[in-house]
């Protein structure tokens, strides 16, 4: 099946399980905002978890904090976002609609660099082991002739986002023929730069109202908190401070589900180091992240790091941790090192000094920061999308299939169902009796109505890694059978053993044992 096939399918998935409905539904919705069911609110809180104490609880000089979603609007001055934090925008006058001009360039790139390793996996079937991929790359002529114009589309491209030149940005779609993909048409608009900051007013009288925003990062919170949590929290440098919580941003393009948001969640983290050690702590944390996501057991060769060649104005080095999603890979966490940027600016505009004082230097200086930055929703869709399987389980001609998501247990919303084979002589009071023995450990379901292999299935669809079935013996003899999601496999064991069975394998302190 094709991935976008999937995809469609995962998103349809995602709303009949219980993961995520899309925002106010009942009145036709609301483009790119979602909400999360009870199944997904689970996995949510699951993620956020293994992330919190991965930072928080592994690291003693890495602390907590939650700022408020309301900043005072300097910040966003100080920090670039007023001035600097738009899209470029273009409009089909045909179809009307409205694409982000650097995706629609962004796409042409892809498109390019898709034909030319078509020609190159073609050459490689073609000359099976004898084929010298280097060679073939520099001297075929076609493959030179794609690769020259894919180098000058490039360029022009970062030449033009670096101003940003608008009419060139406009000029490159029209020199590569860029058609709507709605209208087919080639009928552009100029571009022109959007603020993706969503304003809103504080106060009560219009004279006295306040614009503010609601924050497109946490970030700012955290510098603006540095030195509060620096003072009162004794922390020496290094050190980091970590924060989750809800950000906003208008973005023109919001598309894949809950790839692109308008309003979602971050897991931030800004660590301050002497300045000079930045790139050091860049290359560690760098693997730290990239570990974080690879102990979770999809695959070390679905990840790739996307080192950024060109680099924003505030930050020496930045790296995007990208995962293979079924519409290509893409960036699921940013790693930036962001320089002295911040803390310099709101030292600027609050008139505050935002220094540190070692004494091991016996000097004080502002800190330089690494950052990693990764959104939860985003975490979320490469979680769903690296669990979803559909299995054909057809057998001696008699055709079967199930929808399993073979969700990580440690993260999985729910991590047993009790399930009694029958709906009387007892067996569903053994069933509860299970259930008041292990509920304040794990998030346990009771399940009783329809036939057994439906229950499975259904348990299956939304990811419980463990079914505890409850039968005639166990009224006998204190066992059950515990089926595992993925392998289908039953066994035999006492009820007496199934919190130590079942707490290894979802214990999140096992998962940060891997780190
Ligand atoms: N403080 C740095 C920062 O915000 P970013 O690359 O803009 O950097 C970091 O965002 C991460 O936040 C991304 O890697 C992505 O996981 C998530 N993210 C950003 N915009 C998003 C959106 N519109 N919807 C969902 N997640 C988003």
């Amino acid at each position: 099946m094709a991935q976008e096939d999937i995809f469609k399918k995962l998103v349809a998935h995602c709303k009949e399980y219980g993961y995520v409905f899309p925002s106010s539904e009942i009145y036709d919705g609301l483009g790119a905002v979602y909400d999360y069911g009870q199944y997904g609110v689970e996995l949510k809180n699951n993620i956020k978890k293994y992330w919190w104490d991965s930072m928080v609880l592994l690291h003693e000089n890495i602390v907590g904090l939650d700022s408020a979603i309301f900043m005072h609007p300097t910040i966003w001055k100080a920090s670039g976002h007023v001035d600097a934090f738009n899209d470029p925008l273009i409009d089909n006058r045909d179809s009307k609609k409205r694409y982000r001009a650097d995706v629609l360039i962004e796409e042409q790139l892809e498109k390019l660099d898709e034909k030319r390793e078509k020609e190159v996996e073609k050459a490689r079937s073609r000359f099976g082991e004898k084929f010298d991929e280097a060679l073939y790359r520099s001297t075929n002529p076609r493959v030179v002739e794609i690769t020259e114009k894919y180098d000058l589309l490039h360029k022009r491209f970062v030449d033009a986002m670096a101003g940003p030149d608008l009419a060139e940005l406009r000029q490159i779609i029209v020199d590569n023929e860029i058609v709507c993909p709605v209208s087919g048409t080639k009928n552009w608009t100029d571009v022109r730069q959007f603020n993706l900051m969503f304003a809103t007013e504080i106060g009560s009288t219009s004279d006295g109202a306040l614009k503010i925003y609601l924050r497109p990062e946490t970030a700012q919170g955290i510098f603006v908190n540095f030195l509060n949590v620096q003072k009162s929290g004794r922390m020496k440098i290094p050190f980091g401070i970590a924060q989750i919580g809800k950000a906003f941003r208008n973005e023109i393009v919001a598309r894949q589900f809950i790839f692109r948001m308008r309003e979602f969640e971050q897991m931030e983290m800004q660590f301050f180091v002497r300045p000079g050690t930045e790139l050091e702590w860049f290359g560690k944390w760098k693997e730290a992240r990239m570990k974080w996501h690879r102990a979770l057991g999809f695959g070390n060769e679905n990840y790739r790091f996307h080192d950024h060649d060109k680099l924003a104005h505030y930050a020496n080095a930045a790296t995007d941790i990208e995962y293979k999603f079924p519409f290509g890979f893409k960036e699921v966490e940013g790693i930036h090192s962001r320089t002295d940027f911040d803390l310099r600016q709101h030292q600027e505009f609050s008139g505050k000094k935002m220094q540190y004082f070692d004494p091991e230097l016996n000097e004080s200086y502002t800190p330089y920061v690494i950052e990693t930055s990764i959104g939860v929703d985003r975490m979320f869709l490469q979680v769903m999308a690296a669990s979803y399987y559909e299995e054909d389980l057809s057998k001696d001609g008699v055709p079967d299939s199930r929808v399993v998501l073979r969700l990580p247990s440690v993260l999985a919303p729910v991590k047993l169902a009790v399930l009694p084979l029958v709906r009387k002589d007892g067996l569903p009071d053994i069933s509860r009796k299970i259930i008041d023995g292990l509920k304040f450990d794990f998030n346990c379901q009771y399940d009783e109505k329809d036939s057994i292999g439906k229950r499975y299935r259904r348990q299956d669809a939304i990811g419980t890694p463990y079914c505890i079935t409850i039968d005639y013996q166990t009224a006998e003899d204190e066992t059950v059978t515990i089926r595992y999601r993925d392998s289908m496999l039953q066994e035999r064991v006492p009820i007496a053993q199934l919190r130590s069975i079942i707490a290894d394998k979802v214990s999140m302190q096992e998962q940060l044992k891997k780190l």
